[in-house]
C-alpha cells in the first residue's frame, strides 16, 4: 500500500460499500427496475469470449458479471478482484462449485498479477469508483496480454432531452429508495454523486488512448445512461 492519498480515497469508497453490501443486489434491482441485469447480459453478449480466455472481473462486487460468464461456461478461468471484503465474502458461496474461478481482495490500481497475464479485463459499474483512474488503466494495460481487450460497462450523465429529465428524477429517487430499503440514504447519495462527478465517455476514450489502447469503441445503451467501452492492447 504505497500511495497514501490513493488509499485514503479508497477508504471512503470502501465505507460506502460496507454500508450497502447486504442489500446491494436487491437495491440494484429496485433502482434499475431489473434493467441492470439486461445491461450486464448485453455487456457479456457483446464480448467474444473464448473458452481458453483468462478473464478479470474487476471491481466484481457481489460477482454479477462472473456469474453470467460462468453460466455460459462453468470452466471459464475468471478472477474476481474486489477491495471490499464484505462484498466479496457475501457472494463467496455462489462460486465454490466452480473450479477455475478465484477471488482477490485488491484494488484496480495495484493488481497482483505479472505483466501480460490475462486475455480480457472486464469492469462493470466500477471504473467511476476507482480512486486513481490513470493508474488503474495503466495497471489494466500492464496485466493484459498483447491482443487482449478492455471492456467497461459504466453509467454516464445524459444530455439528451427526455433522458436528461428522466435521469434527474431518477437521481432524486435513488437516495430515497436507499432510505426506505437500507435505512440510510448516504451511500446512495454517493452513488448519484459519483455518476455526476465522473468523466464523459469522450474523456474516457481519450484516457484509454493515452494509456496505449487501440481500436477504441463506445456503444451507448438506453440513450447513453450506460455505455460500453471496448479497447485493445495491440503492443507493449
Ligand atoms: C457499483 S459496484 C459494481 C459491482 C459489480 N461489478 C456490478 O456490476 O454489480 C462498484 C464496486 O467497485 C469496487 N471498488 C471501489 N474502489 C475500487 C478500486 N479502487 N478498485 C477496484 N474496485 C473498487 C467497490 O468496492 C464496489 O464493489
Amino acid at each position: 500500500m504505497k500511495n497514501i492519498h490513493l488509499y485514503k480515497n479508497n477508504k471512503i469508497v470502501n465505507k460506502v460499500f460496507d454500508n450497502v453490501y447486504q442489500n446491494y443486489d436487491l437495491m440494484n434491482d429496485i433502482m434499475s427496475l431489473g434493467t441492470h441485469r439486461l445491461w450486464k447480459q448485453q455487456f457479456i453478449n457483446s464480448i467474444d469470449i473464448s473458452n481458453s480466455d483468462y478473464i478479470i472481473d474487476m471491481a466484481s462486487g457481489t460477482g454479477d458479471i462472473s456469474k453470467i460468464i460462468l453460466k455460459q461456461n462453468p470452466n471459464q478461468k475468471v478472477l474476481r478482484v474486489e477491495p471490499n471484503k464484505k462484498m466479496l465474502n457475501f457472494s463467496h458461496n455462489n462460486f465454490q462449485k466452480f473450479k477455475h474461478t478465484h477471488s482477490i481482495c485488491g484494488y484496480a490500481e495495484e493488481i497482483p498479477l505479472k505483466n501480460n497475464s490475462i486475455n480480457k479485463y472486464l469492469i462493470s459499474f466500477g471504473l467511476r469508483n476507482v480512486s486513481n483512474l490513470d493508474k488503474s488503466l495503466k495497471e489494466c494495460f500492464r496485466v493484459l496480454k498483447k491482443g487482449g481487450g478492455f471492456y467497461c460497462l459504466e453509467f454516464y450523465k445524459v444530455n439528451k432531452p427526455i433522458f436528461k429529465d428522466l435521469y434527474k428524477l431518477y437521481s432524486k429517487a435513488i437516495p430515497l429508495f436507499g432510505k426506505i430499503f437500507n435505512q440510510n440514504s448516504e451511500p446512495y447519495n454517493y452513488l448519484v454523486q459519483s455518476i455526476n462527478d465522473f468523466h464523459t465517455q469522450k474523456k474516457i476514450k481519450l484516457k484509454l488512448h493515452e494509456t496505449g489502447f487501440k481500436n477504441i469503441n463506445i456503444k451507448n445503451i438506453f440513450g447513453g445512461i450506460a455505455s460500453i467501452h471496448y479497447a485493445w492492447k495491440l503492443n507493449d
